[in-house]
């Protein structure tokens, strides 16, 4: 099976986790876009969602999806949102796609949260993939200083074919971290959010997975946490 295969796989089965007459929380990035496509099979079944991102709300909505503002709701039934790499334990780097800060903030709203990944997002041990970090403009350098002092190599992110910072869709910018060897990944996120200028980092960890849909060879497992 290719990738693109696997996350279709477990795409269609984060179906199952979706709560009729409720509202959804969705990800970004290119295993979410898989789930937005299943999710548009049912769209009746659903009250609305919550997306992560400007580019999931466009592409709910061309689906005929509802989006509502996180502002205008209470609760979340479910999250669900793919991952660069997840442990054993649903610790989670997540941020390649740069849409860390909304994902953190519609996650801690949401009751649980589902993770679906291809198998090769599975890691012993978190940093393999640059750990991503969102700023404020003017602290770049600043916290970059700051994440160099915890055995990183930060880099900021910049726009494809360009030298100019990337910039979210919260105006901020991010730095990745390659390097770590993230042996407590609880610990280091408490560190990283400590540090002035950060938004948000790519670590969810304190509030991890609640299950992971991992797709592999011999079909679509299921991680509790
Ligand atoms: C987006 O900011 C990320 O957190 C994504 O969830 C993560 O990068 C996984 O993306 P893919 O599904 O494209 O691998």
């Amino acid at each position: 099976m290719t990738q693109d295969e696997l996350k279709q796989a477990v795409a269609r089965a984060a179906i199952d986790y979706v709560v009729d007459g409720e509202i959804i929380g969705v990800g970004t990035g290119s295993t979410a876009n898989f789930f937005i496509d299943e999710l548009a099979k049912i769209k009746d079944r659903i009250k609305g969602t919550v997306a992560s991102s400007e580019a999931t709300a466009a592409r709910l909505r061309g689906h005929g999806i509802p989006v509502f503002d996180l502002n205008e709701v209470e609760s979340i039934a479910v999250y669900i949102d793919g991952a660069d790499e997840i442990t054993g334990q649903g610790a989670m780097i997540k941020g390649g796609g740069a849409a860390l800060t909304r994902e953190k903030i519609v996650a801690s709203v949401s009751k649980r949260f589902v993770c679906i990944a291809d198998g090769s997002k599975l890691v012993n041990t978190l940093g393999k993939f640059p750990l991503p970090v969102e700023v404020i403009p003017m602290a770049r350098a600043a916290v970059m200083r700051r994440l160099a002092a915890l055995g990183g190599q930060p880099r900021l992110r910049t726009k494809a074919g360009s030298d100019d910072a990337f910039i979210t869709d919260n105006g901020g910018e991010i730095i990745d971290v390659a390097g770590l060897q993230i042996a407590d990944p609880k610990a280091l996120e408490t560190e990283i959010n400590g540090i002035v200028g950060v938004i948000a980092v790519g670590l969810f960890a304190l509030s991890g997975a609640n299950v992971c849909l991992l797709g592999t060879a011999d079909g679509v497992k299921t991680l509790s946490f």
